[in-house]
Parts: structure tokens; sequence; C-alpha cells
């Protein structure tokens, strides 16, 4: 379970870092914010290359760096687009590895909150469940 204040502040550090997508090429900023266990919020953005294959969606660029850190137990997840879309299936399959049946909150420019699960968009992921 995660607080309505948790929810807020995980929607606007996405917001946040949205802002700082390095998203030259296609001009598509995303942003995203993980909830972790204890508490701590760990935001991402996309960062793109002029070698295109090198790009990293927002999610793996949060995701990767809350795991840098030590952090392994993620609860909750957010992430921002103008347009409020869904995650990529690479960054999905990320997410299998560390999120069970975590909410996602998909956010708009807006701020307009579509609430789904890890669950309900990535159903029979292959995961470590697998090992
Ligand atoms: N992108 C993300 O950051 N997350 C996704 O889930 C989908 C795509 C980025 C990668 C690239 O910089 C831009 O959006 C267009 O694909």
């Amino acid at each position: 379970m995660i607080t309505k204040e948790q929810k807020q502040e995980l929607i606007s550090e996405a917001a946040k870092a949205l802002a700082f997508s390095y998203s030259p090429y296609s001009h598509y900023q995303v942003g995203c914010a993980v909830l972790l266990a204890d508490g701590e919020i760990v935001s991402g953005c996309n960062v793109e290359n002029a070698s295109f294959g090198a790009t990293v969606c927002a999610e793996r660029v949060a995701i990767w760096k809350a795991v840098s850190e030590g952090h392994k137990k993620f609860v909750a997840a957010a992430v921002a687009t103008k347009k409020g879309w869904y995650p990529c299936g690479m960054c999905l399959q990320v997410m299998a590895e560390f999120m069970n049946d975590v909410p996602v909150l998909i956010v708009d420019q807006d701020q307009n909150v579509t609430e789904t699960s890890f669950k309900s968009l990535f159903p029979n992921s292959f995961s470590p469940k697998n090992f």
C-alpha cells in the first residue's frame, strides 16, 4: 500500500525527471520515478544518443540508478510523458526483474493519472520466478 502523499510525490518526481530528458532526436520526453521499500524515490529520464541504439529509456535509467545504489525492492512506479503513454516492452522486461504486482502510475502533461499495475501491463512476464 502506498499513501496518497507518496503517490503525489512519485507523480511530481516523474514529471520533474521528464524535464531533464535528453531527447534531441525523437523529441519524446519521458520521466520515471520509482518508490523503494524504504520510502526513497529515485527518478530517471530517457537519454538518447547519436548512435540511436545506445539510447536508454527513462524507466531503465531510474531502475538501474536505484539498483546501483543498493536497492532491490520496488513498491511503485510513475511514468510521465506528454500524452500519458505506457512503458515499452524492453522496460517492462527490466521491471519484471524487480517488481511484482506494484502500482504503475501513468502521467500525462496535465498531470492526469491513469493508475494501473505492473501485472496488468505484463501479466505473464518472464522473470526471476522462472529460475
Ligand atoms: N522511451 C522511454 O524513455 N521509455 C519508454 O518506455 C518508451 C520510449 C524513450 C526512448 C526514446 O528516447 C524515446 O522515448 C522515443 O522512443
